[in-house]
């Protein structure tokens, strides 16, 4: 065992930080305010290869290891978490799930350009009435021979407006329950698909989160995803995946407020001396530290694991649930180093500290993690 990085993880750090700098740090504070979708920025991520990252290069991705993909993410989450929720989505949601469960047509029609920057995908399983229980799907596709017939409304997704595809998630047999639900790639612009307002949020403020409502959509039975039955069991394999983005994206958010605690800590003086001579100051930087790296490690362990194609269902659900709550634990200590700075936008860790709770939420709750690993544990 050892921990150091290999040159090559290190080479696509460095790019993600500079990438982070120079790209994503102008304008992060107005397209939060404004509530922006950082559209240009993306489109830059995705011609450097942010975007489909662990993609095979036969359809146009990076090819590279979960570990770079953990360490990109956290260089981008450090600077700007709505630009790097808009690329977990897509990397380990969408096209993660098309590289592994589709089929050859669907990898070239939809994975080459998700891969390659030239669309953004979403992925669709919340719905008003089922967030952690998605047992509980409304929206019906019902099976007419060669087509389906989509109808529902999902909730809350991430790229609702920006994606191009969405994979979505729909009940075809009710009487089966989970084993009757499928999963489906369906394109924005097909007739009847709708979409609804965009939610005024409390962090990731320049993502685009939007309701999406589906009205007798045709989807072509080519474009359901595995075998019928098998969407249940899809949507938890992605998810799986997809927490060890999230668990990275709040590892990031984490370790931004904690670089900016740490430069204020040395320049600001109060009784005389720079504040983190103060052992109030110098105790709350070792205990974020001292978590973040503790969060870091979790989230590498789960990237390793699924690099070497072993069992990463517990370890994406602790790195999730602790990364996270170091994430929310680390801000709000961040914006209190800071005093009144801390509470302003200008200081940045304000809306760290508002971006960090979502990832207390999306792609399942902390308590939806509690599930998974007492599961695991008592087992
Ligand atoms: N891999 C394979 N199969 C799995 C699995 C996994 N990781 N987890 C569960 N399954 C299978 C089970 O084996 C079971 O199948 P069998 O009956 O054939 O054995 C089936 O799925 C049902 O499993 P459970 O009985 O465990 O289901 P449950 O109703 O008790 O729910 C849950 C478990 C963990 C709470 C699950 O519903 C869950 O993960 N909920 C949260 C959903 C979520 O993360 N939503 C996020 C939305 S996406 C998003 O946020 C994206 C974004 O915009 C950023």
């Amino acid at each position: 065992m050892h921990f150091e990085l290999s040159e090559e993880h290190l080479a696509v750090q460095q790019a993600a930080r500079d990438f982070a700098q120079t790209e994503l740090l102008p304008g992060v504070i107005e397209r939060d305010t404004k509530q922006e979708f950082p559209a240009e920025q993306i489109k830059k991520m995705g011609e450097l290869g942010f975007m489909g990252m662990m993609v095979s290069p036969q359809y146009g991705g990076g090819g590279m290891d979960a570990i770079s993909y953990v360490l990109a993410m956290e260089e981008i989450s450090k600077i700007d978490a709505s630009a790097s929720v808009c690329m977990s989505v897509n990397n380990s949601l969408v096209c993660w799930g098309i590289e592994e469960y589709g089929n050859e047509e669907q990898k070239q029609k939809y994975l080459v350009p998700l891969a390659t920057g030239q669309a953004i995908g979403a992925f669709l399983l919340s719905e008003p009435e089922a967030g952690s229980d998605a047992t509980s799907q409304r929206t019906t596709a019902i099976d007419m021979g060669d087509h389906y017939i989509l109808n529902g409304t999902k909730n809350w997704i991430t790229n609702g407006n920006s994606a191009s595809y969405y994979l979505v998630i729909a009940q075809t047999d009710i009487e089966k329950k989970h084993k009757g639900i499928n999963a489906f790639i369906v394109e924005k612009s097909w007739e009847g698909v709708v979409v609804g307002k965009k939610e005024d949020k409390l962090g990731i403020r320049g993502s685009d989160t939007h309701s999406i409502m589906f009205q007798d959509v045709k989807v072509p039975k080519e474009n359901r995803i595995g075998e019928d039955g098998f969407g249940f069991t899809f949507a938890m394999k992605v998810l799986s995946g997809g927490r060890i983005g999230i668990a990275a994206q709040a590892l990031g958010i984490a370790s931004g407020a904690y670089e900016l605690s740490l430069k204020y800590s040395k320049e600001r003086k109060a009784f005389g001396k720079e504040i983190m001579h103060h052992q109030a100051i110098a105790f709350k930087l070792a205990d974020m530290a001292t978590e973040i790296e503790a969060a870091r490690l979790l989230c590498l362990k789960s990237a390793w694991l699924k690099d070497q194609h072993l069992n990463y269902d517990r370890a994406s659900s602790m790195a999730k649930l602790f990364a996270s709550e170091v994430a929310m634990k680390t801000t709000v200590e961040a914006v209190q180093i800071h005093g009144g700075y801390g509470y302003v936008k200008e200081y940045h860790v304000e809306r760290l500290m508002r971006d960090a709770k979502i990832t207390q939420i999306y792609e399942g709750t902390s308590e939806v993690q509690r599930v998974v690993i007492s599961r695991d544990v008592l087992r």
